[in-house]
């Protein structure tokens, strides 16, 4: 994109959102629910059974309008071209950012089209083979568990998805398990009760130079070496998923085991591609299109859908809207399923490493904040844990309900109803004057009812939004997961930053590198000091 770039805030869109804030600051959800009473029907926004309901946001129709001006003046129309069409929007590393390719929403570049078929043929081919129980390894006998090696996103996507999709009770297909940390006992505990001869590891690492999963992968092979004996090969219990074919196949992978991710692939959006070899090991391939098709269907929805109908945009502007209008810090991701039970990790890096950043296309400093700080956790559980902040805490948090309606059985029901009624409670509240009649009524005297009375009144005006699912499958998952990325794209577009590189990570990870190079005086004095403190409890 070379047209000249404005930042969001002197687009003249901002200055009457600014002005729309400072009214609707002061407004109540509930009080704009009582002056339009169909708000659900005209904030509610449906896509192949998916349904996203806004209307619990402190958002109006005008203000909604003002928002798509917004996106208007920072050509957002024009970048989602410019993403499809495979322009080098992360221009910081000279790349697409591709992966609606992946799930055939777009060419891939004409030159990686062909390789990028046959690995996708042959992640098949091996996880077909796997999932048959054909698969032996160096003693003859079947592979039965396969582990991931990974981190970031060569873990958190195709964990979050394996637990989501795979249903409970035991599998005839191999186990999956993922190890991601540097923590032995992650390891430890991943591979207690495994058997060597039949455990195949994953190594996934786009630049097959993460320290972490390399640590893992050596762990891995001195693993196998004690537990298959003298003279068995750790060669065939070994496959690797990488960028850097060389590397991988140098580590000691077999070639015809190394499945190519391509450059324009981003870590955190690249379940879809090779890196969800995990995935479809565990749900077989017609599992692994169908969230593909998933994905594309809200793909081709983002591209086409006009902006007052399109459910990432509106999703990505409400954001956007919370953060820098609204001054709401952080967003709470609620799933209300134990599937979903690693999608706030898995938001937390597409949101965060995207948008976690503060300088815009043209080098300068961002005048606005850019992503929330994103957390979560699985309802019911969170009620009885985080949920009293959302209640009584001094903070507004924006809360994103994300909701599978599934079977028709009680507890299913409940669950349902547990994530409506507490978007409901929470944008609702108690008032004092409730909280009074209530303790009046359970018969306390008056002077201990006014004394009680504070400690129960909630303020609610939380902001939500709900996405509701028909159930948690593979489409639906894939829907989902699209979403939320073009969100991402949204937010990080209009924002003017790029979300595709993670340039801060890499300072991190300079300094672990530098510290394990052992030189104390190079360091801060805490640093120093912390390291000799260490070094003295280390145990032999
Ligand atoms: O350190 C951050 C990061 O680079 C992520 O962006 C990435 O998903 C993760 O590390 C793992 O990287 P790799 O797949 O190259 O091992």
């Amino acid at each position: 994109m070379t047209e000249p770039f404005t930042p969001p805030h002197r687009l003249p869109a901002w200055s009457v959102l600014e002005n729309r804030a400072n009214r609707l600051r002061s407004t109540r959800v509930a009080e704009l629910f009582e002056r339009d009473p169909s708000r659900f029907t005209t904030l509610s926004f449906g896509h192949r059974g998916l349904l996203l309901d806004l209307s619990k946001q402190s958002i109006d129709a005008p203000t909604l309008a003002a928002l798509v001006d917004l996106a208007g003046q920072a050509r957002l129309f024009d970048g989602i071209e410019a993403l499809f069409a495979g322009e080098h929007l992360n221009f910081t590393e000279d790349r697409a950012a591709l992966h609606m390719a992946l799930r055939g929403a777009c060419p891939a570049p004409p030159q990686d089209a062909a390789t990028l078929a046959h690995s996708q043929q042959r992640m098949r081919a091996f996880a077909a083979a796997l999932r048959s129980g054909t698969m032996t390894g160096a003693s003859g006998k079947p592979i039965r568990l396969v582990v991931n090696l990974g981190i970031g996103g060569s873990d958190l996507g195709p964990r979050m998805t394996v637990q989501a999709l795979l249903p409970a009770g035991p599998q005839a297909t191999p186990e999956v398990r993922f190890v991601a940390n540097i923590d032995r006992r992650e390891f430890d505990e991943a591979l207690a009760d495994a058997d060597p001869a039949g455990t195949l590891f994953i190594v996934s690492s786009k630049s097959f130079a993460t320290a972490e999963t390399l640590a893992n992968a050596q762990a891995a092979r001195s693993w196998l070496q004690a537990g298959l004996g003298a003279g068995c090969d750790p060669a065939l219990h070994f496959a690797a998923v990488s960028n850097a074919t060389d590397i991988a196949v140098a580590f000691g992978i077999a070639a015809e085991r190394v499945f190519p991710l391509p450059e324009w692939v981003g870590g955190r959006y690249s379940v879809w591609s090779t890196i969800g070899l995990p995935l479809m090991i565990a749900i077989g391939e017609s599992g692994f299109d169908a969230f593909l098709a998933g994905a594309r269907a809200m793909d081709e929805h983002f591209r086409n859908a006009p902006p007052g109908e399109n459910l990432p945009v509106l999703m990505g502007l409400t954001g956007l809207w919370n953060t820098d209008f609204l001054g709401i810090e952080s967003l709470a991701l609620l799933p209300y399923a134990h599937g979903l039970r690693s999608f706030a990790a898995w938001l937390q890096q597409l949101e965060m490493e995207s948008n976690g950043k503060r300088c815009l296309r043209d080098g300068s400093a961002s005048g606005v904040h850019t992503s929330p700080i994103v957390w979560g956790g699985v309802g019911t559980v969170g009620q009885h844990a985080f949920h009293q902040l959302f209640y009584q805490g001094t903070r507004r948090v924006a809360l994103d309900f994300i909701v599978p309606v599934g079977a028709d059985d009680a507890c299913q029901r409940s669950l349902v109803e547990n994530a409506f009624a507490q978007a409901a409670a929470l944008m609702a509240g108690r008032s004092l004057d409730t909280a009074l009649a209530s303790l009046r009524a359970k018969g306390l005297a008056e002077s201990e009812a006014a004394r009680l009375a504070p400690h129960l009144a909630c303020p609610g005006n939380q902001p939500s939004t709900t996405v509701l699912l028909p159930a948690l499958d593979a489409f639906s998952l894939g829907q989902l997961m699209a979403l939320y990325e073009h969100k991402v794209f949204v937010q990080g577009w209009i924002w003017g930053i790029n979300s595709f590189d993670q340039y801060g990570v890499e300072l991190g990870k300079e300094m672990a590198r530098s510290l394990s190079a052992g030189a104390r005086e190079n360091h801060d004095a805490s640093t120093a000091g912390l390291m000799a403190a260490a070094e003295a409890m280390r145990r032999p």
